[in-house]
């Protein structure tokens, strides 16, 4: 079983005018490749930190934190923002595109990063906006999409980089319950063909989407259950 990212016995502190906040105090979780995790647990209870750690915005203050065969506990800035940039799929509530790019120049942001654009990176690109379903919308610009389609320039934009895996803070946020239905549909598609999702969420119904939900408590997992199968095979009526 290979490994998208392992954290073990991870810690996080951040001193603030002199007091010391232990928003993660030893935190241990192997999330194995193809896996869909929801971290779940209270406001404060240290989702968003482990987020930012396992996406490379932050280092952890003790543990190993190793996403596939790379520790990234104790990497310098550079090295840190190096591998955010180009193995780490960010998808946020706020969707964060640029206002002035077109869709298809916003999904290709993160190869602008790398200085990379060759045609073969232009074709996946195109390929990638087809697959979220926005092929005759590449021009337009994110004032000219619904909430929907902006959230899915976002996900064709996390996948450009082959990532070690998505994160997710409150993806569906923002959106209404027929929206966050498309959204939750294409990030199970996206699963389904092997992409390792982990994801925060308030809501239980979103939840309930994931394969395994681990929830934090104070900074401590509380529980990590995998989930039975979700779907129940809708029953057929009997001809009568
Ligand atoms: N930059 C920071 N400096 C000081 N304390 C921080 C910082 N970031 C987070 N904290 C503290 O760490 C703890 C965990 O915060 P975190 O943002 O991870 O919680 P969360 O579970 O994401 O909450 P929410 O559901 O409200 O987003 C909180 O007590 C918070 O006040
Ligand atoms: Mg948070």
């Amino acid at each position: 079983m290979k490994l998208a990212a392992s954290v073990e016995d991870v810690t996080k502190e951040y001193v603030l005018d002199g007091e010391t906040v232990r928003a993660l105090r030893g935190v241990s979780l192997e999330v194995p490749e193809g896996d869909y995790v929801a971290v779940m647990g209270a406001s404060g209870s240290g989702k968003s930190t482990l987020l930012n750690l396992l996406g490379c915005l932050d280092r952890p203050t003790g543990g190993k934190l190793m996403l596939g065969d790379d520790d990234v506990s104790r990497l310098d800035d550079d090295r840190l923002s190096e591998i955010r940039a180009s193995r780490i799929g960010f998808i946020f509530q706020s969707y964060n595109l640029i206002p002035q790019l077109t869709v298809l120049e916003n999904i290709q942001v993160p190869l602008f990063y790398q200085g990379r654009l060759a045609g073969r990176d232009r074709d996946r690109c195109h390929e990638l906006a087809r697959m979220v379903g926005l092929a005759d919308r590449l021009k337009h610009r994110p004032t000219q999409l619904s909430g929907g389609q902006q959230q899915r320039v976002a996900i064709a934009r996390s996948l450009v980089n082959d990532p070690y895996f998505i994160l997710a803070d409150e993806p569906t946020g923002n959106l209404d319950s027929v929206t966050t239905e498309e959204i939750l549909g294409l990030l199970d598609t996206l699963n389904k063909a092997g992409k390792t999702i982990i994801m925060v969420t308030h809501e239980d119904e979103v939840g309930a989407r994931a394969k395994r939900i681990v929830r934090l408590r104070d900074g401590n997992i509380l529980s990590d259950v995998r989930q039975e199968q979700r779907r129940k095979p809708v029953a057929t009526p009997k001809n009568s």
